[in-house]
């Protein structure tokens, strides 16, 4: 993936003066003692919340308080940009870059994850590839935590979420040019919101980008219409997160802050850390204190949540939060000498994101495929590149990030060996094997091991659907192609680092720990594979490069896998999941922490598991739905 690492020094500082940014506060002694609400977290999930009460409750005070500063982020697919970049671990402002622990399964590699450090979180800084689930993934989470959870009114199915995936974004249909240019398809009944969140279609291509989209149609994959109705089996045009006339990026920083900044009863704290939440008297009798801590004098305070405290810090702080707030697996905490407030063992468990390797080839009898983003190197073609995404409307290269296709392949549609993968997930969860394969903290813990057996349960039911994608391949341009493992069963842990409790968290991602996440990867290329075959890759002469023809066995994939597998496609996710208690849940469907006073976590965090999608829409859904279960319960 491409994350390229500009930031404008110089227009940040203009936006620090600017209105709206005015309002933003930097120094607790800028506060109110107390706030009705106060959000750890101002990021994609965190920032629709608090947009959302401070509308509905003109008479409630909201705090934000968010660790990073602001930024537009205008570098990331913006001029100066090289548009294709390259990941970097370097640290650099705005970002959080995160190393994993050697991984023993994938010859001790490790994860390199970034986040989002800034106001709009990971929204700000992302990909931009603005796309939803299928029915089924949503579907499958409302199937964990039943029954336990039936007699909720909060319902976390498709049928549940697509009102708020609706409300959460503006859809702007592209110029019928374009359309006609590029063949955009799309169907209008999947949007209808108003929210200043864009999602629109950028109104470039490269030049070869029909090429692997022709070679995915050859190969039999069904061609969607619309992908972001429920129904993703196929290959999908995705909106991106953008200005439809600037191609600028839209993100929760704008249109959940920015936008309504003026509000006087909402408050936004930037440069402060959440370091714990504190309840003075009973874990049930809450809402808690919630500590803070300046990152640029370090000063410690306390502020009083009248309400309820919300945790949107993200997949890693926020079981993070709670760990040091005495929140979390007893055994963990008893180690790390954190005296134990809630003994919550799903507190950092069940990490997992989605992870895959690259299949690649080249042409023997190369198109002369004009613009490439090769192009890009020479100054004249960048140059104007950048004069044309300042007109407007935006035009050219930079208008469209990274690339706006991909198709999603259900596992019956891409291998004939469907059926022993699947069984051998269910024996696996029947003969409990599984849990071999798991972090050492679930072995102690039968509701880590029952709500994993229940995952196995689904996830083997969900790869047996033929519309349900196990499969991702996004982005046609090009000589490669990342095939995403959608449904990992792999599951790692987060933890605070005991010797630094402050600074980052301790990850382990344990990716392919599971065997089967292999059998995964070997269908899914061994299936790209058959792209070589298609009328359009012969045409131009496409020969295999990566892995090689020469590697065709299952045991010199499954090495190709362990030597090039790409750890973090950025989705981390699961940490503080919407399960119940005894099936190792941390928050139950009101997205209140399980035992809890007056606390909750609304992010990506409370995913039961992932989708089959990048996440950012699913944040912004989860955000809109949370925040309409937050303003009922206070307003009855
Ligand atoms: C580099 C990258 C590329 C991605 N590409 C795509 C893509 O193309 N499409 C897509 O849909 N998704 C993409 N994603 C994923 C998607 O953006 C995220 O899953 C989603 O935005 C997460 O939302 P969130 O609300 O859970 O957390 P975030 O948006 O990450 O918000 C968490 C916020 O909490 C703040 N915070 C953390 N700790 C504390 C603390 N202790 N106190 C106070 N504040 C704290 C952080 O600074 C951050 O602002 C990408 C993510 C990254 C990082
Ligand atoms: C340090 O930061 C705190 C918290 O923002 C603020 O209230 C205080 O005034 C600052 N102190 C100094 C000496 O800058
Ligand atoms: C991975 O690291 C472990 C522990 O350091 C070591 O025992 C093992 O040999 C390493 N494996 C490989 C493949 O390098
Ligand atoms: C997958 O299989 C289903 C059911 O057999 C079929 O309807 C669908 O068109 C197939 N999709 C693709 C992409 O081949
Ligand atoms: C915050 O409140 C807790 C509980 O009352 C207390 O122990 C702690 O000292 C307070 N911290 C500060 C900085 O006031
Ligand atoms: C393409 O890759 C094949 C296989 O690695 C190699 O033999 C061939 O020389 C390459 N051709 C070009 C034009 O790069
Ligand atoms: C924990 O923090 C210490 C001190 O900052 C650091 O040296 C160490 O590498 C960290 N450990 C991990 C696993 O990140």
């Amino acid at each position: 993936m491409v994350f390229p690492n500009i930031f404008h020094v110089g227009l940040l500082a203009t936006l620090a003066t600017a209105s709206p940014y005015a309002a933003i506060k930097r120094q607790t002694t800028q506060l109110h003692e107390s706030y009705d609400f106060i959000i750890a977290g101002g990021g994609t999930a965190g920032l629709t919340v608090a947009d959302r009460l401070s509308e509905t409750f003109p008479e409630k005070t909201v705090l934000v308080v968010e660790y990073g500063d602001i930024a537009y982020a205008p570098g990331v697919f913006d001029p100066p940009d090289t548009v294709w970049g390259g990941a970097s671990t370097a640290p650099r402002p705005g970002i959080f870059s995160f190393q994993s622990l050697p991984n023993s399964e994938v010859k001790n590699r490790t994860a390199v994850v970034l986040a989002g450090q800034t106001v709009g979180g990971s929204s700000a800084v992302n990909g931009m590839f603005f796309d939803r689930g299928s029915r089924f993934d949503y579907d499958a989470w409302a199937r964990a935590g039943s029954p336990e959870f039936d007699a909720s009114e909060h319902k976390w199915d498709w049928q549940g979420l697509f009102p708020y995936f609706r409300k959460s974004v503006t859809f702007t249909e592209p110029h019928p040019d374009i359309v006609e240019k590029y063949g955009y398809s799309w169907d209008t009944s999947a949007f209808g919101g108003s929210t200043p969140i864009h999602s629109s279609f950028p109104p470039f291509q490269w030049a070869d980008h029909f090429v692997a989209r022709q070679a995915w149609e050859e190969m039999g994959v069904r061609v969607a219409d619309e992908c972001a109705g429920g129904d993703k089996e196929g290959v999908c045009w995705v909106p991106l997160s953008q200005h439809p006339v600037t191609a600028r990026r839209s993100h929760a920083g704008l249109g959940h802050y920015a936008s309504v900044a003026t509000r006087p009863n909402y408050h936004l704290l930037v440069q402060h850390q959440v370091t714990r939440v504190v309840y003075p008297k009973d874990v049930s009798s809450g809402p808690p204190l919630v500590e803070l801590r300046s990152l640029t004098n370090a000063t410690v305070s306390n502020i009083t949540a009248k309400a309820e405290v919300i945790l949107a810090a993200g997949t890693f702080h926020t079981p993070t939060i709670l760990q040091r707030s005495g929140i979390g697996p007893a055994p963990f905490l008893a180690e790390v000498g954190i005296p134990l407030v809630l003994d919550l063992p799903g507190v950092g468990a069940n990490l997992h994101d989605h992870s895959g390797p690259t299949f690649s080839w080249n042409y023997t009898k190369p198109g002369n495929f004009s613009p490439m983003p090769s192009d890009m190197l020479d100054v004249t073609f960048a140059a104007d590149a950048a004069a044309q995404f300042n007109d407007t409307p935006a035009r050219g290269p930079y208008t469209l990030a990274m690339a706006n296709s991909a198709m999603y392949v259900s596992l019956p549609n891409l291998t004939t060996s469907h059926t022993t993968i699947t069984n051998k997930i269910r024996a696996m969860a029947t003969d409990g094997s599984a849990s071999s394969y798991l972090p050492a903290a679930y072995l102690s813990d039968p509701t880590l091991l029952a709500g994993y057996a229940r995952q196995l349960s689904i996830l083997s039911a969900f790869l047996s659907n033929p519309q349900a994608p196990s499969l991702e391949v996004p982005f046609a341009t090009g000589t490669s192609s990342r095939a995403f493992l959608l449904h990992p069963l792999s599951r790692g842990t987060v933890r605070l680092n005991h010797t630094s409790p402050l600074s980052q968290p301790t990850l382990d991602y344990r990716s392919a720990s599971n065997p089967v996440d292999f059998d995964l990867h070997v269908a899914h290329l061994r299936f790209l594979r058959e792209m070589l075959a298609t009328p359009t890759m012969r045409r131009y002469g496409a020969e295999e490069t990566g892995p090689g023809a020469h590697v065709q066995s299952d045991e010199a994939l499954r090495e190709y896998v362990k030597d090039t597998l790409t750890f973090s496609f950025m989705h981390p996710c699961c940490t503080a999941a919407m399960l119940p208690r005894g099936l190792g849940g941390v928050v139950g469907p009101d997205l209140r922490v399980h035992g809890a006073g007056g606390l909750r976590v609304v992010d990506v965090s409370v995913l039961p598991f992932l989708v089959s999608a990048h996440t950012s829409a699913t944040a912004y859904a989860v955000g809109e739905k949370a925040a309409d279960i937050i303003i009922g319960s206070w307003r009855a």
